[in-house]
Formats: C-alpha cells, sequence, structure tokens
C-alpha cells in the first residue's frame, strides 16, 4: 500500500470511527439495591432508556445481618453487645446473591440496551462499614468484576481496588466518568486517615490531569458535598468524606490545582436521594447528586403512618449544602419513599447543541420515573468565574448558604435534631414515670381506704 491510500485509510478509519461515538445525554445510576428484595425501579430506568447506567455500590448486599438483640447470650446492639450485627457470606454465597441480581429481567434489559460501568461499597464489598482491614477483598473484587462483565484481561482485575475511569463521545462533547474505590485502602473510621490511598491518589491525580472533557463525573459510593453526621450526631453517624476532612480538602485541592472544570459528584450509600451543592471550594459550584435506594429507602425501614414524621425530621435537620427549590416533591428536599428513587438525567440532547448556554438538567426519579428533586445547571456555571459561581458567593446572594460548613452552624442550630430527640425521650420517661407514680399511690391510697373500710 503506498502512503496516500494508507492515509486515506486512516482518515476514513477515524472518520468511522469518529461518526461512531454518539454524544452522551441520558445516564443513570444509583445504588442501594437488595437482591431478595422486588426492584420495580427498572421499569422507570428502561423508560428513561439512558445509555450509560452507573452503580454506585451496595450493588447487592453481600454480607449477613444477624437480628438485633439487646439481651441474651449474643447481644448485637448496645454499648452492651458483645457480637458484630455483620458478618461476611462465604464467597458461594456471594455468587448466588450476584448471580439473583444479574437475572433480573429488568436490569438484564438495561444490561443490553446500555454501557452498565460503576464501583462498590460497604454491603457489595462484603461488609457493613468495612475498609481496608477487610481480608475477604481480593476474592471480592474478581466477584464485582465477574458482575460488571469486566473482560478477563483488564488491568482492573490486577490493581488493588475497583477504581476506574471511562470517557464517551466525540471531541467537544467528552463526558469522562471516574469512579473511585472508597473501601479497598479506606482508614478506620474517625481515623481522619485516608479514603483512597496512595496509588489511587496518584491515579486519580493522572486522570484529572489528563486530557480535556467537556463534564467530568466523579462518581463516589459515599456522599461527598454533604456531612449530615455534623448535624444528626451524636444520635448516630453516615459514612460519608466530610467524617474524613484532610482528605476531603485534598480532593477539592487536587480538582483546583488540575484546572478540571466540569465536575460534578454522584453518590449512593444513604437511602435517600438528595442533590446538594458547595461553592467555596475549587472556584466553582460543586454539585453531589446523591442517588440512592433503588431497593432500600429511609422510608422503608418504618410503618407507613410514621412516614410523615421521617419527612418531618428530614425537614427539621439543618443542612447547610442541599439545594431547596420548587422542584421538590417534599419540602425537606429529600426523597426516601419506598421503593422509589431515580434514575439521575444528566444532560439533554439539547445540552450539546450550545455548550455554554443551555441548561443541563440534574434529576432524581422516583419508581414511576417521575421528578421529585431537580436543578437545571449549565456548564458554564461550572468553571471557575462562570455564571452564577464565584460572582454570588461573594455578594450576599441566594447561593451564599452554600458556602457554610455544616459544623460551622451555631449550636443551637447545629443540634436540634438531637435536642428534639432527646427532649421528646425526656418528656416521654417522665411521662411514664409520672403514671407509674401516680398508679402506686392510687393502689396505696386504695389499699389504705380498703383497709380502714
Ligand atoms: C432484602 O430483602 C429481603 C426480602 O424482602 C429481606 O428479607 C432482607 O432483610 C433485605 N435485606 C436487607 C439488607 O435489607
Ligand atoms: C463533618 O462532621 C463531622 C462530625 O461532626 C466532623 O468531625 C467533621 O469535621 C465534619 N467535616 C467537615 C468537612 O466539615
Ligand atoms: C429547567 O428549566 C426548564 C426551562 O426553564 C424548566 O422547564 C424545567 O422545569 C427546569 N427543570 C428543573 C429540574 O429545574
Amino acid at each position: 500500500m503506498n502512503q496516500i491510500s494508507f492515509w486515506c485509510l486512516s482518515l476514513l478509519l477515524t472518520v468511522v470511527i469518529a461518526a461512531e461515538e454518539t454524544p452522551i445525554t441520558r445516564i443513570a445510576f444509583g445504588s442501594c439495591a437488595n437482591q431478595s428484595a422486588p426492584q420495580p425501579i427498572w421499569d422507570a430506568i428502561n423508560k428513561f432508556d439512558p445509555q450509560l447506567f452507573i452503580w454506585l455500590g451496595d450493588n447487592i448486599y453481600g454480607d449477613i445481618r444477624r437480628p438485633l438483640t439487646v439481651i441474651g447470650k449474643e447481644r448485637t446492639f448496645g454499648p452492651w453487645r458483645n457480637s458484630p450485627r455483620f458478618v461476611p457470606s462465604s464467597e458461594e454465597e456471594m455468587k448466588l446473591r450476584y448471580a439473583k441480581a444479574k437475572a433480573n429481567p429488568g436490569y438484564s434489559r438495561i444490561q443490553r440496551k446500555a454501557k452498565v460501568i460503576g464501583t462498590w461499597d460497604d454491603h457489595d464489598y462484603g461488609l457493613n462499614d468495612a475498609g481496608k482491614e477487610f481480608d475477604r477483598k481480593v476474592i471480592n473484587q474478581k466477584l464485582m468484576l465477574d458482575f460488571l462483565n469486566e473482560p478477563l484481561d483488564s488491568p482492573r482485575r490486577k490493581q488493588a481496588g475497583v477504581y476506574a475511569s471511562y470517557t464517551y463521545g466525540p471531541p467537544n462533547r467528552k463526558v469522562k466518568v471516574i469512579v473511585l474505590d472508597t473501601r479497598y485502602h479506606r482508614d478506620p473510621l474517625r481515623s481522619d486517615g485516608s479514603i483512597l490511598g496512595d496509588t489511587q491518589w496518584d491515579w486519580l491525580e493522572n486522570e484529572l490531569s489528563g486530557p480535556r472533557s467537556e463534564i467530568t463525573i466523579i462518581g463516589s459510593s459515599v456522599q461527598v458535598i454533604s456531612n449530615l453526621s455534623a448535624t444528626t450526631g451524636p444520635l448516630f453517624y453516615m459514612e460519608s468524606w466530610g467524617r474524613f476532612p484532610k482528605e476531603r480538602k485534598r480532593l477539592f485541592k487536587l480538582i483546583a490545582d488540575t484546572k478540571r472544570d466540569g465536575v460534578i459528584f454522584i453518590s449512593g450509600d444513604v437511602h435517600f436521594g438528595e442533590i446538594t451543592r458547595y461553592d467555596c471550594s475549587v472556584g466553582y459550584p460543586l454539585y453531589d447528586v446523591t442517588s440512592s435506594g433503588l431497593v432500600q429507602s429511609v422510608e422503608k425501614v418504618v410503618p407507613r403512618p410514621l412516614r410523615s414524621i421521617v419527612r418531618l425530621l428530614f425537614w427539621y435537620t439543618p443542612s447547610t449544602m442541599r439545594v431547596i427549590n420548587d422542584n421538590c416533591k417534599f419540602k425537606s428536599c429529600t426523597y426516601g419513599i419506598i421503593l422509589n428513587l431515580i434514575p439521575f438525567t444528566f444532560s439533554s440532547d439539547k445540552l450539546w447543541k450550545d455548550l455554554l448556554t443551555s441548561q443541563d438538567t440534574l434529576e432524581i426519579r422516583d419508581v414511576n420515573g417521575d421528578t421529585v428533586l431537580g436543578t437545571n445547571v449549565s456548564l458554564s456555571e461550572l468553571q471557575p468565574g462562570g455564571s452564577n459561581s464565584l460572582k454570588d458567593t461573594t455578594t450576599k446572594g441566594k447561593s451564599q448558604r452554600y458556602c457554610t460548613l455544616e459544623i460551622e452552624l451555631p449550636g443551637t442550630t447545629r443540634y436540634r435534631l438531637a435536642v428534639l430527640i432527646y427532649f421528646t425521650i425526656a418528656v416521654l420517661a417522665m411521662a411514664i414515670l409520672g403514671l407509674i407514680i401516680g398508679a402506686v399511690l392510687a393502689i396505696t391510697a386504695c389499699v389504705y381506704k380498703c383497709k380502714v373500710d
């Protein structure tokens, strides 16, 4: 072959390859899917017809949850507990659970129609709240990658951890998706140590400094922006980047240092959906869209009549980062209803027509496919000094509130949930005590009266 025809051929190939790269405009993602429970959410996701589906962890519930026992030989709850609430399953059991998840008819349809990628969280990693100390991580990594149909020769099968990156779309319409592994290398909770570990940090730095993409989605199993623990403690704490403040700062600094714009976080884990935003970290607003509860949800664990109380508590718990707007189905702007949640629509076809002005929609949808939370974001907003970013944070504009950390709230606001709960418990305890005293007094009076009679 002479040079010119070779050149023509390679040009032809390039054209063919470029023509094949359709822009990605519909992405769905989710987390927390109990393989043993019905999964009607796939109908809504199929209806949305995503080109890409991203698993954000707890893709199966792999570990064994033991009953909540307060008394007896094996106590799993309370300060006096002596045995673990969660224990890992055998390899065979993990395989069975993955097989069940993979065979779900709704998910099978997604697998045929869309690209499916993802990472894991604690329950599919193999143990509730586990980190780098967990000894079954090597074998469980293999099972998880089998579930995702990772090719046998993929480098991802040789590395320590399931982190990965993908780039989709033609030039100028590139979407890069990075999925992090927040388990394999994570130091113990409360250590303020590392989440990603050195190797993954080096890799991430490389990925973020690499070729430009118009949008960079970073998937983390646990929430990045919201630090709910700061307002739910000391009642209870959640896992999140907020619990590792040094590591979180490092992440924001890396994004700023690599001058990566268009970064959006997606996360799962918490069994409810919310959209949060932090404006004072990298020079433009960092959004974190949490889609959690493909199957598991906060409200599912309480009886139906009590669900409005759960919603009320959500609304009452302060949050400085949550995006509150008119699109929310509930006043709290969280969504944790039974069997509900989300595909997440990210970007409309419109987006690619005019990258700089069009609005891109971040949405959380329910089991019927209806939007329950949403916000419009334009790409120009996700750039340093872009519209509605730095500008707003320096004026007393509406976005001002997205700069205050939860821990900077005045104590009376920050701890109002704990105060309410403790107060309620105290009142109930006093009422019960009062009843008991009343009863005792009445009985003694009666006994005395009977004797006198
Ligand atoms: C998963 O669903 C099954 C069937 O509904 C239920 O028995 C089990 O407790 C659930 N697992 C978790 C972790 O909620
Ligand atoms: C998040 O909240 C925890 C618990 O109150 C606190 O220790 C931590 O410093 C907070 N992190 C950030 C980034 O504010
Ligand atoms: C986004 O903006 C469009 C046009 O202004 C509006 O119709 C739509 O409801 C908005 N969506 C959300 C989720 O805010």
